[in-house]
């Protein structure tokens, strides 16, 4: 899968991505990524790629011609025309789906702004879909271009050591992930839960779900609506419902 960034700050991006896990996938050649600089489609020599608003207001715009020469050249040397994801706070915000959604495309396209936006036309002409990474403003796209290259790279067979690795984890099935828990079996006075020392597969596993079950009726108990538990979990997690009830109730008193 191959990934191209049109920012004005290539080295952020392939300093960030060339990195850990991406940059060993990048060096193995499950991923590519590819960071193009906006400036090099400049509209005169003096490197220009944004100007003031029309109507006034603080800040810059990035020019529209730029980036559109930008996507075109890309578009012409690798004989393909991938979609584009404008990095915005105003966009759908990514989670877990949208990188599942996005990991079976071949190539995508990022278009990171600066300064106060792009002119709204580029959005129009490139047909862009607009992404955010949450509810905050960052100074400009490339950490969110980062967050989601790195998200969904980790879907891409070959990326990860384990691909099963990728999928059992927080997220999967709306669960989040079990306690984890390494050596030694008892550090100040701690101890690891006796069933992973057990050997025994299949009650590990169960163990492992009730856990998940716990842990998002704890943290985010907004997910469990659309998790799919067995009769057993269903059970467990009514128990958790009716204790943090009790509990509720008791100290009203
Ligand atoms: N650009 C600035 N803030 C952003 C955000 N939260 N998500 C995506 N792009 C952004």
């Amino acid at each position: 899968m191959n990934f191209y960034i049109m920012t004005l700050f290539p080295d952020m991006v392939m300093n960030g991505l060339g990195t850990s896990i991406t940059g060993r996938a990048i060096e193995k050649g499950a991923i590519g990524v590819e960071a193009v600089n906006i400036r090099d489609y400049a509209i005169n020599r003096h490197g220009q790629v944004d100007d003031a608003p029309y109507g006034g207001g603080a800040g810059q715009v990035m020019l529209a011609a730029p980036i559109i020469d930008c996507y075109e050249a890309l578009c012409a040397r690798i004989g393909r025309r991938p979609r584009v994801l404008y990095m915005t706070p105003q966009g759908r915000v990514f989670n877990q789906t949208v990188a599942r959604e996005l990991a079976s495309e071949e190539d995508l396209v990022f278009l990171c702004g600066h300064y106060e936006g792009v002119d709204e036309r580029t959005l129009e002409i490139l047909n862009t879909e607009n992404l955010s990474i949450g509810d905050y403003v960052l100074t400009g796209g490339e950490l969110p271009a980062m967050v989601m290259i790195d998200c969904i790279s980790r879907l891409v067979p070959g990326v990860l050591h384990n691909d099963a690795s990728a999928e059992i984890e927080s997220f999967h099935d709306n669960l989040l992930e079990y306690p984890q828990y390494s050596r030694p079996e008892e550090y100040r006075g701690m101890k690891v839960p006796e069933v992973l020392l057990s050997g025994h597969h299949k009650n590990i596993e169960t163990w492992r779900r009730l856990e998940s079950v716990r842990r998002t009726f704890d943290r985010r108990p907004d997910l469990l609506a659309g998790a799919n538990l067995s009769k057993k979990e269903s059970e467990y997690l009514a128990e958790l419902r009716a204790e943090a009830a009790g509990e509720f109730s008791a100290e009203d008193f």
